[in-house]
């Protein structure tokens, strides 16, 4: 026999070889994936629509089943999406072995028990999802130590869990969307979270948190939105934040934050809204915020809050909520605000100090629904012009010095609640 012929036969068997391998380890993997998925069926107490219960067949291909999709080259499990179908049950740690998966989504259930750990062993996984169920766990401290690096989306909000901010998150280095809201998440903010550069959104509202609001935060410098909302923060707002140019959203509402807003909010040049009502934040309203282009919602209602409304707030056309109630705010207000032509809700109620006129200019402002101006020490007479914004549904200007008579045009107005009780008004004109 020639040389040729014997290596034509060796590498007939080589490849006859590595095929009968790879069909071999190739079935034996999706095999793996099938019994993952009948273990995650089998924890499954009650399934209204009878959806896994009729679909997920054991005679069928499980890349046919609902909610589950597998790449067409290794025939893998690569993403299971069983989101909304009203699932009760527990995940068992089977679902670790689907060794494929990129994407994850048992959202929108009512799965209960902890979340396996074997779960944050997924190496392939990119999203997971597991928002609104009644999860109650911890997240591993060690959940981005290991396999976890692929990882951009993690959502786990409504949920039950407790314990503290895995100090290992700042591993995932991928991540661009972190959602723990509504849990009962204790513990200080790990200061490693500030190495996430790729994070987009951030959020941490509702929940027990404590501790400063870490200035390592302000190290995200591609962060949009970002809510640490409703928790137990306390000292002041770090001087780093201001200095996130991408950020478009902030919400620190309901937490024990001291100090003041400082001028440099000036540099936010992507900032539309900000949360920061029920803290106990004091000094001015700093006018630079008038200097933000996109600005439109500044909520900062129940603080102690000193100086003038500014009138720079004039300049901010997209403007729709100005929320200044219950601070101690004085002087007039600007009349600048009457060309915020988009403004649905002014409220600068319970302030007791701001004073002068109710400026005529206000009539201005066409799309006003809330104006709120109860508890201060407005003088002079009412501005007629008020009662002649045609969307106006809630006027309230009690309790204030207003005198003269009540305009006319109030026999036209849109006002469905109107208050001007304790002023010294007298009758109509
Ligand atoms: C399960 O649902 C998928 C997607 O709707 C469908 O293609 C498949 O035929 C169903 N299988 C069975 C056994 O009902
Ligand atoms: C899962 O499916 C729902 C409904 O089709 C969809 O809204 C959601 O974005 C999907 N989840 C993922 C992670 O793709
Ligand atoms: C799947 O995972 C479970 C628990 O994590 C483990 O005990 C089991 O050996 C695994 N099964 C296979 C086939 O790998
Ligand atoms: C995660 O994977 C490692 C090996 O990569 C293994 O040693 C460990 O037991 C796994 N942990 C869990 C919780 O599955
Ligand atoms: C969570 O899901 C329930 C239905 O299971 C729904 O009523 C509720 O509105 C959802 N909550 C959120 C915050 O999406
Ligand atoms: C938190 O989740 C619970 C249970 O899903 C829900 O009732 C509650 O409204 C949620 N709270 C917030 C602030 O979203
Ligand atoms: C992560 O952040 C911590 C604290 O800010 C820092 O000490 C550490 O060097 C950072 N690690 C990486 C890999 O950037
Ligand atoms: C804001 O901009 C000013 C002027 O460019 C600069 O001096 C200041 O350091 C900036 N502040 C922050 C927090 O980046
Ligand atoms: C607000 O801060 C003052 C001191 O500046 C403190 O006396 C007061 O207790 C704080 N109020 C709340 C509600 O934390
Ligand atoms: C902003 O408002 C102030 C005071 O109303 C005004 O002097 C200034 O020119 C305005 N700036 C811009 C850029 O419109
Ligand atoms: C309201 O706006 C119009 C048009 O922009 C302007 O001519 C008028 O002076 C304004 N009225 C008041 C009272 O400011
Ligand atoms: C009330 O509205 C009517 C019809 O739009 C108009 O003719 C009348 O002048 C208005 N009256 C006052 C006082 O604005």
């Amino acid at each position: 026999m020639d040389t040729s012929f014997h290596l034509y036969l060796l590498i007939t068997s080589l490849f006859l070889l590595q095929w009968l391998t790879h069909y071999s380890s190739a079935n034996l993997d999706i095999n793996t994936d099938r019994s993952s998925l009948i273990a995650f069926k089998s924890q499954i107490s009650l399934d209204p629509h009878n959806i896994l219960f009729k679909n997920w067949s054991s005679e069928s291909n499980i890349c046919s089943w609902m909610g589950v999709t597998c790449d067409s080259r290794h025939q893998r499990v690569t993403q299971l999406n069983i989101s909304s179908m009203g699932l009760v049950g527990t995940i068992p740690p089977e679902i670790g072995n689907l060794s494929f998966l990129v994407s994850l989504d048992l959202g929108e259930n009512s799965f209960h028990g902890s979340i396996p750990t074997s779960i944050f062993n997924i190496s392939s996984l990119e999203v997971l999802s597991l928002r609104n169920n009644s999860l109650s766990s911890s997240l591993p401290l060690d959940m981005c130590k290991h396999n976890l690096h692929r990882l951009k989306r993690l959502r786990v909000s409504h949920n039950e869990l407790y314990g503290e901010i895995p100090s290992s998150l700042g591993l995932c280095s991928k991540l661009e969307y972190i959602s723990l809201y509504n849990n009962s998440i204790s513990g200080h903010v790990p200061t490693h979270i500030g190495n996430l550069t790729f994070l987009q959104q951030l959020f941490l509202g509702a929940n027990n948190l404590s501790g400063n609001i870490s200035k390592e935060i302000g190290f995200l410098t591609n962060l949009q939105a970002l809510d640490m909302s409703s928790n137990e923060f306390s000292g002041p707002i770090p001087a780093t934040i201001y200095s996130m140019t991408s950020l478009e959203y902030f919400d620190f509402a309901s937490n024990d934050l001291s100090g003041s807003l400082s001028r440099d909010i000036g540099n936010m040049t992507s900032l539309r809204r900000i949360g920061l009502e029920f803290n106990n934040l004091t000094g001015e309203i700093p006018k630079e915020i008038g200097n933000l282009p996109n600005f439109e919602r500044l909520s900062m209602c129940c603080n102690r809050i000193s100086g003038s409304v500014p009138r720079e707030l004039g300049n901010l056309t997209n403007m729709v909520g100005i929320y200044l109630a219950n601070n101690g705010l004085s002087g007039p207000i600007p009349k600048e605000l009457g060309r915020l032509v988009n403004l649905w809700e002014l409220h600068l109620n319970q302030n007791f100090k701001i004073s002068g006129p109710i400026p005529k200019e206000m009539g201005n402002m066409t799309s006003l629904n809330y104006l709120l101006l109860y508890s201060n020490e407005l003088n002079g007479e009412i501005p007629k012009e008020i009662f002649l914004i045609d969307t106006l549904l809630e006027l309230n200007i009690g309790s204030n010095q207003l005198r003269g008579s009540l305009p006319r045009e109030i026999g036209n107005t849109t006002i469905q609640k109107l208050w001007i009780n304790n002023n010294n008004l007298s009758g109509m004109a």
